[in-house]
C-alpha cells in the first residue's frame, strides 16, 4: 500500500516536472502558440486601453485601497495561474491602478509617451537575455554597445573620424558605458573623479585601494569636496554618501535668477579651498537641463576656470543631452565637448522605456581608474564591458537605442527637441498672457515652472514690505500646493510641484520658498490645445477655492490676505 502511493508521488512529481519544464521551451502546438500571440497582441494593443481611464494619482482608488490588496507576504507552493490568467489579472488589477504616464495631458515629470516600437525592442532583448557583462554572454551585443556609445560619444564630444576608427572597437580604451539610469551614470563619472583627484603618490597605491583615511593622509588634506549647481539633482548627494567623502561635501553652488550656476562664485569658492589648504575639490558637477527648471549651466566659462585649476568637470545632462540631436538648439549645450564626463539618460529625451542612463567619457582611459579583473571573466585586455561598469550582469539596452537611431534617426530625435522647447515657449506666452498666473521661471529647454499669483498680488508684491511679501507668499503656496493635489487627483491631467527659493521671483529676497507648478513637455502629442485645458481646469480649481467649495482644508482664505 505504501509503496504504492510513494508510486502514486512520484508519478505526480514526474508530470509536474514535465510541466514546469514546458514552459523553458517554445510551444510546438499551433492552439498553444495562438495563445501566445493572442497575449502579445492584448501586450501591444490593449494594455494602452486602460490609460485612456484617468491621468493622475486619482482618490478613485485611494492608495490605502490598493496597498491592502497587497498585504499577503506567503508565497504560493503550487502554480496559482496560467500566463493567460495572469495577463488578465494585470489588465484588470493592476493596469487600471497604474499612472498613465503617456498621455499627452501629463506633463509633470520626466516621463511620458514611448514609440510604440521600444515594446518589440524591449521584448527582443529580453528574448534574446544577452548579458554584456561579458563576451562570453553577449558577443555581438557587446560589440554592438561600443558602437552605439561611440556614435552618442560622437555627437557629444565631436573628434574626428579617426579617433573613433580608433576607439570604437579598441578593447583597451572605452568611450563610456550603459548604466541603469542618470544617477548610476553620475555615479560612475564622480568614482572615476574621486579616484584621479586621490590617485597613488608614492607608496601609496590610490584610494581604490586603500580607502579614504589612508587618502587623506597620503594627499595631506582633511577632506574631498564636490562643487555642484544649487540646482543639481539630488543623486549627486547619493554619490557623497556612497564614495564615502560624505553627502555634506557635496557643495552647492549659488545660482543666478536663470538658475544657472552662478562662475564668480564657483571662483570663490575653490579660491577659498586653494586658501584654507586642506580640502581638495575632487569634482565640478554642471548641469545641462536641471531637473526643476530646465536650465543649462555657462559650460564654456565653468570648464575654462575648470582647466585652468586642474579640476575634473562633469556634466549632468541626463535631461538635456538629447538637444545636441536638434539642429536649431544644439547650440544651448555649447561647451559641453570640453568636460571629462558626460552623463545622459535613454529613458528621459532618447524615449527609451525604463531603465537605461549612459555615461560617456572624452579621454578614453578614463574609465581605467575603475576597472576590476576576475579571472573567470573580464579578463585584462577582453571585451568585457564589466570590467569597467559599476554593476556587473546587464540587459543588453545598447540595441534599443541602436534600432531607434535606425527607425528614428538623429534628425528624428532632434524633431522631438524642438517640438518640446517651442512647445514650452507657446506656453509661456499662454501662461503670461491670462491674469491669473504668474511665470517663475522661463524655459531654456522645455521645463518650465509658474504658480497662480493674479496680477493684482503681483503687483502688490513688487511694491510690498518683504513681512507682506512673506505674508502673500505663504497664501499662495498654500493655494498652489493644494491646487496641484486637487487637480492630480481629479485625474484629467498631471502638473507637478516644486518648491523653488524665493529669490527667483524677487531678486535678492534673504529668505522664504516658494511653491511653483511644473511642467516638463516632452510628449509629442502633448499641444497647446492640451496645455490651455490644463490651464482652464487650474483657473476652475482656483475659483472653487475662491468660493469656498474647494475640497482641500485650508480653502477660501481670501479674506485672509
Ligand atoms: C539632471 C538629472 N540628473 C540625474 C537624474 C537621475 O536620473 P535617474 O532617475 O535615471 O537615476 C535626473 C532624474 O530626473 C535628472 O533630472
Amino acid at each position: 500500500m505504501e509503496e504504492q502511493v510513494s508510486a502514486e508521488k512520484s508519478d505526480g512529481m514526474k508530470q509536474e516536472w514535465v510541466n514546469l519544464i514546458r514552459v523553458f521551451t517554445c510551444p510546438e502546438d499551433e492552439k498553444t502558440r495562438d495563445v501566445l500571440v493572442h497575449h502579445m497582441r492584448q501586450i501591444l494593443f490593449e494594455l494602452h486601453d486602460f490609460l485612456i481611464q484617468n491621468v493622475g494619482i486619482t482618490e478613485a482608488v485611494s492608495l490605502k485601497e490598493i496597498s491592502d490588496r497587497c498585504t499577503d507576504t506567503v508565497m504560493n507552493s503550487l502554480p496559482e495561474k496560467r500566463l493567460a490568467d495572469v495577463v488578465s489579472g494585470v489588465f484588470e488589477e493592476i493596469a487600471p491602478h497604474a499612472v498613465n504616464v503617456a498621455s499627452p495631458y501629463f506633463v509633470g515629470h520626466m516621463t511620458a509617451a514611448i514609440p510604440y516600437f521600444m515594446v518589440h525592442l524591449k521584448a527582443i532583448v529580453a528574448a534574446l537575455n544577452q548579458n554584456v557583462v561579458k563576451l562570453e554572454t553577449s558577443k555581438m551585443l557587446s560589440v554592438v554597445e561600443k558602437q552605439v556609445v561611440a556614435k552618442v560619444h560622437r555627437i557629444i564630444y565631436q573628434k574626428d573620424e579617426a579617433f573613433y576608427r580608433e576607439h570604437v572597437q579598441n578593447t583597451h580604451t572605452s568611450l563610456g558605458s550603459f548604466t541603469e539610469g542618470g544617477t548610476t551614470a553620475n555615479l560612475t563619472a564622480l568614482w572615476v573623479a574621486r579616484n584621479r583627484a586621490l590617485g597613488p603618490v608614492g607608496a601609496f597605491e590610490g584610494v581604490e585601494v586603500e580607502g579614504l583615511p589612508a587618502a587623506y593622509a597620503a594627499h595631506n588634506i582633511d577632506r574631498c569636496v564636490i562643487l555642484v549647481s544649487r540646482r543639481c539633482h539630488y543623486s549627486l548627494r547619493k554619490c557623497g554618501g556612497i564614495l564615502g567623502i560624505g553627502n555634506g561635501n557635496i557643495i552647492p553652488v549659488p545660482v543666478d535668477r536663470t538658475n544657472r550656476m552662478r562662475v564668480d562664485r564657483l571662483a570663490e569658492m575653490i579660491e577659498g579651498f586653494k586658501k584654507e589648504g586642506r580640502t581638495r575639490v575632487a569634482a565640478v558637477v554642471t548641469v545641462a537641463g536641471t531637473t526643476e527648471t530646465g536650465n543649462v549651466d555657462p559650460i564654456p566659462e565653468i570648464s575654462a576656470l575648470c582647466r585652468k585649476e586642474g579640476i575634473y568637470l562633469h556634466a549632468d545632462a541626463a535631461w538635456g543631452g538629447p538637444t545636441l540631436m536638434s539642429e536649431t538648439y544644439a547650440h544651448l549645450l555649447k561647451g559641453i565637448e570640453q568636460v571629462d564626463s558626460v552623463t545622459i539618460d535613454g529613458h528621459k529625451q532618447f524615449y527609451m522605456p525604463m531603465s537605461t542612463g549612459m555615461v560617456f567619457f572624452k579621454d578614453p582611459t578614463s574609465l581605467d581608474a575603475v576597472a576590476y579583473h576576475a579571472n573567470y571573466i573580464i579578463r585584462k585586455g577582453s571585451v568585457d564591458l564589466g570590467s569597467k561598469t559599476l554593476s556587473g550582469s546587464r540587459e543588453a539596452n545598447c540595441l534599443i537605442l541602436d534600432s531607434a537611431f535606425k527607425i528614428m534617426g538623429s534628425r528624428g530625435y532632434g524633431m522631438l527637441i524642438d517640438h518640446g522647447i517651442e512647445l514650452a515657449r507657446s506656453f509661456a506666452e499662454e501662461i503670461e498672457r491670462r491674469g491669473i498666473f504668474q511665470l517663475v521661471t522661463r524655459p531654456e529647454l522645455n521645463i518650465l515652472t509658474y504658480r497662480v499669483c493674479p496680477a493684482p498680488f503681483q503687483e502688490e508684491m513688487a511694491q510690498a514690505s518683504p513681512e507682506r511679501i512673506l505674508e502673500l507668499n505663504e497664501h499662495f503656496n498654500e493655494v498652489n500646493r493644494a491646487l496641484q493635489q486637487e487637480q492630480r487627483e481629479a485625474g484629467n491631467s498631471f502638473v507637478s510641484r516644486t518648491v523653488l527659493e524665493l529669490e527667483t521671483v524677487f531678486p535678492g529676497f534673504p529668505e522664504g520658498k516658494v511653491v511653483v507648478l511644473r511642467s516638463v513637455l516632452m510628449n509629442p502629442l502633448t499641444t497647446m490645445d492640451v496645455l490651455r485645458d490644463i490651464l482652464d481646469e487650474q483657473e476652475a480649481l482656483y475659483a472653487d477655492w475662491l468660493r469656498g467649495t474647494s475640497t482641500r482644508k485650508g480653502r477660501n482664505r481670501e479674506d485672509a490676505i
